[in-house]
């Protein structure tokens, strides 16, 4: 065990003191957690093949499974990845820097344990100016994904970041909760058209508009056994409260809900909408926001995970949150944290 430290740096006013000390961490082949717009990111030197593999150690994550490499500026994105930078630019112009990763080839810069093997390299440049401070304090391109144990849910604060890691990591850098609270879209520009393999705050439409072409979305976990984003392959988001989804008509997924509550003799919740909240007796429930506010579901979305199982929750019931732009990005979460135990109604 070490003693893992906890630096709090305000975005608004962030003291240059502790930001080089943060670096300096990164620097010299640590790990260090720090904020982003979407998830807290656990943070190494993406050109040190050794430090690569601490994160992979500490998260348990299987090696193939490729990590997102974060850069300050445009000068740095020029050292980690190669090739063609006109669509590159015109997206970075409009989306960076934001929630949005983009698959480029790779620079020999990058090693191969930081791409799992892969001859392309994923990238962003993350929005909160601390985030940006320290990479530019750390000098180098910092991998970083999501900062949770390999298939629990991602850390939206600093407090979920210890719960996995305390003692783990050297240190965590505390800016309150990310604005958006699930993971980047990642777009793949290596193919011919560009491929959404993860979806995410931005949309394939918004991404077509800059690039003036179909987007179109990369094939579902079911059709591929090598999917295109490694990571995408394997259980994620998972509490250890069973998680069950429901789609279909509102109705009747309350009234089977409601039947299973009566019939059970366990600790049960239900992640549920502002305006179905009161639909529910005898079970604890886990508003995410109103149905008309997907920001807002999405940024509670993996605190609310968390919480089932610091609420000793046997299962979850989980509503359906329809089919607007974000409720499909929650709902894929969902499915996924529910390891496919969906049922149709
Ligand atoms: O919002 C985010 O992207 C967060 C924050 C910390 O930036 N990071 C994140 O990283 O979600 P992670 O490791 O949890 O997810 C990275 C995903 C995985 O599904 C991985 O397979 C995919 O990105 N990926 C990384 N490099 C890739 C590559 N070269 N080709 C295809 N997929 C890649
Ligand atoms: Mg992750």
């Amino acid at each position: 065990m070490i003693d893992t430290k906890v630096f709090k740096i305000d975005e608004d006013s962030p003291d240059t003191g502790l930001i080089k000390e943060a670096g300096a961490i990164i620097a010299r082949g640590g790990l260090l957690a720090f904020p982003t717009e979407t998830v807290y990111g656990l943070g190494a030197d993406a050109t040190d093949s050794r430090a690569a593999k601490r994160i992979y150690a500490a998260k348990g994550r299987p090696s193939d499974n490729p990590l997102i490499v974060h850069i300050s500026d445009m000068d740095m994105l020029k050292t980690v990845a190669e090739g063609e930078f006109d669509r590159v630019e015109a997206l970075a112009e409009k989306f960076w820097p934001g929630p949005l990763t983009l698959i480029l080839p790779k620079s020999d810069r990058i090693p191969a344990e930081t791409t799992g093997g892969l001859d392309t390299v994923a990238v962003r440049m993350p929005a909160p100016r601390v985030a940006r401070l320290i990479i530019e304090a750390a000098g180098v391109p910092v991998a970083a994904p999501s900062a949770n144990i390999s298939g629990r849910p991602s850390p939206t604060r600093a407090d979920h970041v210890l719960e996995d890691f305390s003692g783990r990591i050297d240190a965590v850098v505390d800016s309150g909760d990310s604005v958006i609270g699930i993971e980047s879209t990642i777009l793949d520009l290596t193919a011919e058209n560009p491929v959404i393999l993860r979806q995410g705050f931005i949309q394939g439409r918004d991404i077509g508009r800059v690039l003036g072409c179909e987007v179109s979305e990369g094939p579902a976990m079911e059709e591929t056994d090598r999917p295109k984003a490694p990571g995408m392959k394997y259980k994620h988001y998972a509490p250890n409260t069973e998680l069950i989804c429901f789609t279909g008509r509102a109705e009747s997924i309350t009234e089977e809900i409601n039947r299973r509550i009566q019939s059970s003799r366990y600790r049960i919740g239900v992640i549920c909408s502002e305006e179905t909240k009161d639909s529910y007796n005898g079970a604890i429930t886990y508003c995410l926001g109103s149905a008309h506010d997907g920001r807002t579901m999405m940024h509670r979305l993996y605190a609310t995970l968390r919480q089932l199982d610091a609420d000793g929750i046997d299962i979850a019931y989980c509503e359906d949150f329809g089919d607007s732009e974000y409720a499909t990005v929650i709902t894929e979460r969902l499915h996924r944290a529910s390891d496919g135990n969906i049922i149709r109604l």
